[in-house]
C-alpha cells in the first residue's frame, strides 16, 4: 500500500476524460491500484477519489462515505475501512428529486460550492475482480458517488460555477488563464 499525490487543479489531467478499464485488466494491478487509491483517500483524508486524481486515467473510484463516523487511530485513518470500489462506474437510473449539498474536493483545494444533483441514484460497476453489481445510493452517498463519477468524466467542482468565479478561484492559485470557452491557458 502506497499513498499517492493527489493532484490539483489546474494540473490538465483533472479535466480528461478517462478509459473503461478493459475485462483483461482485472487482477493483482488493479488490486493494489485500489488499495493504494483508498489509503490516499483515508490519509488525505477524504470520503471519495477518483482514480484522475491521482495521475490514472481508468474509470477507477473509491468512495467511504461514513468515514468520518467511524473510529480512528492515532493518525486519523479509520480502524476498520470499508471502502466500496466501483470500476467503470454507470448511472442506470436518477431520481427526479434533487438535493443540494455544499461540496468539496481534495483536488480544488479551499473551494466550497453548493451543487444540486439527483437525491438517488442506481448505479452499475463492476468490483475489483471485475464482477458486476447494481446498487442504490442515497442522499450523502450518491452526493459522494457522483461526485467522483464527475471526475472521470474529467469534470470538477469548479466547472460546475461561473466562469468569472472560476477565474478568481485559479487566479488566487496561480497565474492560469481561462479562455472564453472555459478551456485554460498555460
Ligand atoms: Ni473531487
Amino acid at each position: 500500500m502506497a499513498v499517492l499525490e493527489v493532484l490539483t487543479v489546474p494540473h490538465p489531467v483533472l479535466s480528461k476524460k478517462c478509459r473503461p478499464v478493459g475485462p483483461g485488466e482485472f487482477g493483482e494491478d488493479l488490486a493494489r491500484f485500489i488499495s493504494d487509491l483508498a489509503e490516499t483517500m483515508y490519509a488525505a483524508p477524504g470520503v471519495g477519489l477518483a482514480a484522475p486524481q491521482v495521475g490514472d486515467l481508468r474509470r477507477v473510484v473509491v468512495v467511504d462515505p461514513g468515514n468520518s463516523t467511524s473510529e480512528q487511530d492515532d493518525d486519523g485513518r479509520p480502524t476498520n475501512p470499508r471502502f466500496l470500489a466501483l470500476v467503470n462506474p454507470q448511472i442506470i437510473e436518477a431520481s427526479a428529486e434533487k438535493m443540494i449539498y455544499e461540496e468539496g474536493c481534495l483536488s480544488v483545494p479551499d473551494f466550497e460550492e453548493n451543487v444540486t444533483r439527483p437525491r438517488k441514484v442506481h448505479i452499475r460497476y463492476l468490483d475489483e475482480s471485475g464482477k458486476p453489481h447494481q446498487k442504490w445510493f442515497e442522499g450523502y452517498d450518491a452526493i459522494v458517488v457522483q461526485h467522483e463519477m464527475d471526475h472521470l468524466d474529467g469534470v470538477v467542482i469548479l466547472d460546475r460555477v461561473s466562469r468569472l468565479k472560476k477565474g478568481r478561484y485559479l487566479q488566487k492559485r496561480q497565474k492560469v488563464r481561462v479562455r472564453a470557452d472555459g478551456t485554460l491557458e498555460y
